[in-house]
């Protein structure tokens, strides 16, 4: 085994509200815990980090994320996993296609806001959110397929004096396929349908380390704000997704093979491309995501469990016959 790096790492600030590109580190090698305290720090104080020219492969990609915290699963509804690695998640539209038929690209196409359309935080249906997600790219388009990030501590602190006060005390339902599932009788949506997975998390999150205030909520996954009226909690909804995705608290990645993005959870949302269908070439990413912690807001109350089993490292779901 090579010795653990221990050089300072560069940290270059890339957009105004997050975004950051970090040189000086070699991240298939050892890290040493100097190095992971530099990287936590700027993933804390820029949100989402991205390092070019990586070299990893699962199994280095597996430690890499295994320093930064334990590894969940690699996602609620994935049941193939590339061998020996139960924690890789393959984000990859064609991977999708042949699991679940042209289904699951229709059903996600019709939608406006879903993983391969939309703003979403990583699986906030379920009571404890990954704490954040390390994404890298292996196959990526020669044009196109581009990744947004949002700050959700920006969104917030873009409301009004009044509008905080207000949405600090309310609490949201996040469920998957968000305000308008179910969504077909495909493979897909059977097994969603049969593995309801749902919370009840505080519309202003409060982050276990830097005490920021961030909006957590997501057109991806939220489904309706509780105690509210549908007409209410459209309406407030909406002002709070225009909100989060107002261009200027937003950062854009050009992917090159060997990126690596690693993104705080609990205070981004993000936009997988919204032109999967132009690309040519093929778009093969894969993702790791570190188990979370149960979301706290201003008043000090956690995040309720209304469907499932919190995320962590075992599969949950089962599949119909
Ligand atoms: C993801 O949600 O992790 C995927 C983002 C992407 O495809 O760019």
């Amino acid at each position: 085994m090579s010795t653990p790096q221990t050089g300072d790492i560069d940290v270059r600030r890339v957009a105004t509200c997050l975004g950051a590109e970090i040189g000086g580190v070699d991240l298939s090698r050892p890290l040493s815990d100097r190095v992971v305290a530099q990287i936590t720090d700027a993933l804390h104080r820029h949100r989402v980090i991205f390092f070019r020219d990586q070299h990893l492969d699962h199994a280095s990609h597996v430690a890499l994320g295994r320093r930064f915290g334990e590894l969940t699963y690699a996602h609620p509804h994935d049941e193939a996993p590339p061998a020996g690695y139960p924690e890789i998640f393959t984000v990859d539209p064609n991977w999708n296609r042949e699991r679940y038929g042209d289904d699951y690209l229709t059903a996600n196409r019709r939608r406006q806001y879903t993983y391969l359309t939309g703003w979403h935080t990583d699986i906030t249906p379920a009571v404890n959110p990954p704490a954040a997600s390390i994404l890298r790219a292996h196959v990526v388009p020669a044009e196109g397929g581009d990744t947004m990030w949002t700050s959700l501590v920006a969104a917030y602190e873009g409301l009004s004096t009044p509008m905080r006060a207000f949405v600090d005390t309310l609490r949201a339902e996040h469920r998957y396929g968000g305000r308008d599932w179910p969504a077909g009788n495909g493979e897909y949506a059977r097994r969603i349908n049969d593995n309801p997975l749902i919370a009840v998390h505080p519309v202003i999150r409060v982050h276990p380390y830097t005490g920021e205030r961030g909006l957590f909520v997501n057109p991806g996954f939220t489904s309706h704000i509780v105690d509210l009226s549908p007409r209410e909690s459209r309406a407030v909804l909406d002002v709070l997704f225009d909100e989060l995705t107002r261009p200027e608290y937003t950062v854009r990645l050009r992917w090159e093979p060997g990126t690596v993005a690693f993104w705080d959870n609990r205070t981004t949302a993000h936009l997988a491309p919204r032109d999967l269908n132009r690309i040519e070439g093929g778009r093969t990413l894969y993702r790791v995501t570190l188990v979370g912690e149960r979301p706290v807001g201003p008043d000090g109350r956690p995040s309720d469990l209304v469907a499932g089993e919190p995320y962590g490292s075992e599969r949950t779901v089962v599949l119909s016959g």
